[in-house]
């Protein structure tokens, strides 16, 4: 009889971890861990995914919905650290519920984070997409892609023009997969160059643009509550406290990757300390960039603009700084979409490995096949999961909208933060012994707070995502039942 909440001893964690610990360098400090989480977060949730939950839910008051979003992350983060200091293997909330909440809870997380990590990379292989045909068209002078080419078969043109195929989208998963398996590693120093570049560019961007905020743009700041429908029919609820919530759910999308700081617990000097300044710091310095940056935006244009997809409905940044500042400023939006072009492609390439550890984990747990922790004998990378991995992001960002992914993505994290936040109180009861370098302050408050908000994110973002979650896990359930339940080595004893 299979025990579904069989739990992976965490002896036998900690025991893996030390192992880790021997090859692995502490060199990271608390300012290490602020780039890598920067580096990690910015990308398409700020440039792409803000001015469409302005456009769809909450036109300037967005920014309030970027507001809860961190509070939630904050909260989530204060979570991750506790088990990210005690358990400190190359941590996914995947490895934290095996070890606290059974394998069942465990398979549908690790299931639940290919929302994160390979829906993820779909969402930001799709921006960059939309970013590219601005660079053919602005500073190469060449023709853009066609519509066709660049759009999913989900989506029409205000001219009538159905998509097919987003091949822009599906040729940078593809070139970084590739890169991935060739283990060629980021260097620090490119992190580094692209984390100061994206932060310039956010500065720049608020300075000269705050200058050239228009007040009609922000009046009101909270729109009233109405039901917005746009050109292919897709109704949205915009304005006031919903509107604010399901702006929250879809700007979290911009936060996501802070949690990649934890995973570096075992490369990281004085952990303790180091860990929550670093998940909190890259967490505050975000929090006050994206609302600078979202008020200036929603200034820059009215909310009509952001709708039509022949004007900022695309590429929304470099289309705001041509519509609301002077021609002068045409550097700006040149320098804006190569420096997005370059920071987009980091943060897919952090996600893309994220989803290569889960799934290396899960099958060296037996839950899923041996392919996927198989070892190229050259490159020393799990090629044959990342091929895999490729198809399914391929798949996602060729041919679903980037609406889609983007919301798939935020509620599958959204669920994977109420688990963690839910595996720490578990964790206190069940072993108040093991050793916590870092303790989540005010326990139970902390989490079950984290829960509600998440949990409002999760209710912001409407029934057709709740319902492409449920289709999701089910997924998932049926993948257990049929394969990782009866491959698992915890259930064989092994
Ligand atoms: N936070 C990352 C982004 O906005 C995933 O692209």
């Amino acid at each position: 009889m299979a025990n579904y909440w069989v739990k992976k001893p965490l002896s036998k964690l900690l025991a893996d971890a030390e192992e880790g610990e021997k090859s692995l360098k502490k060199t990271l400090g608390a300012g290490a861990l602020v780039a890598l989480g920067i580096g990690a977060i910015i990308g398409a949730g700020l440039f792409v995914r803000t001015a469409a939950a302005a456009a769809q839910n909450a036109g300037p008051s967005v920014t309030i919905g970027f507001i809860i979003a961190a509070i939630g992350c904050a909260l989530a983060g204060l979570c991750y650290a506790e088990l990210s200091s005690s358990i400190p293997i190359s941590g996914s909330a995947y490895t934290y519920t095996y070890a606290t909440m059974g394998e069942l809870i465990a398979w549908i997380i690790g299931w639940d984070l290919v929302l994160e990590y390979a829906v993820g990379a779909a969402t930001v292989g799709i921006a960059w997409s939309e970013y590219l045909n601005n660079f053919l068209v602005q500073i190469l002078h060449v023709s853009p892609v066609p519509y066709e080419f660049c759009h999913s078969p989900f989506q029409i043109s205000p001219e009538g023009v159905h998509g097919i195929i987003n091949i822009p989208a599906l040729a940078i998963v593809t070139a970084l997969s590739l890169l991935l398996i060739r283990g060629t590693q980021e260097s620090a120093l490119v992190n580094n160059i692209i984390v100061i570049v994206k932060v310039a560019i956010v500065l720049l961007i608020i300075a000269l643009g705050w200058g050239y905020i228009n007040p009609a743009n922000h009046t009101p700041y909270i729109p009233e509550a109405t039901t917005y429908v746009d050109h292919q029919g897709i109704s949205y609820k915009f304005g006031g406290f919903m509107g604010i919530l399901g702006a929250a759910g879809t700007v979290f999308f911009a936060f996501i990757g802070f949690d990649a700081v934890s995973t570096a617990a075992q490369e990281t000097k004085n952990p303790k300390k180091a860990m929550p300044i670093g998940i909190m710091g890259s967490l505050l310095v975000c929090t006050l960039l994206y609302i600078l940056f979202a008020h200036v935006l929603t200034g820059l244009a009215p909310i009509e603009f952001f709708r039509d997809p022949s004007k900022g409905g695309e590429a929304s940044v470099v289309a705001a700084i041509q519509n609301g500042m002077p021609q002068s400023y045409a550097w700006l939006s040149k320098l804006v979409t190569v420096a997005i072009l370059a920071g987009f492609s980091s943060v897919i390439l952090v996600m893309l490995l994220g989803q290569s550890r889960v799934f290396y984990s899960m099958s060296k747990d037996g839950l899923l096949p041996k392919v996927f922790s198989e070892i190229h004998p050259k490159y020393q990378t799990p090629y044959k999961g990342n091929l895999v991995i490729l198809v399914l992001v391929g798949l996602f960002a060729a041919f679903v909208p980037g609406d889609i992914v983007g919301h798939m993505t935020s509620i599958g994290t959204l669920f994977a933060f109420i688990l963690v936040c839910i595996a720490v109180i578990i964790l206190r009861k069940k072993n108040p012994e093991l050793k916590r370098e870092f303790k989540t302050p005010l326990v139970p408050y902390v989490p079950i707070l984290g829960v509600i908000f998440c949990g409002a994110m999760i209710y912001g973002l409407g029934l057709e995502n709740w319902l492409r979650l449920f289709a999701w896990l089910a997924i998932g359930l049926v993948i257990y039942f049929a394969y990782s339940i009866k491959n698992s080595k915890l259930q064989k004893g092994e």
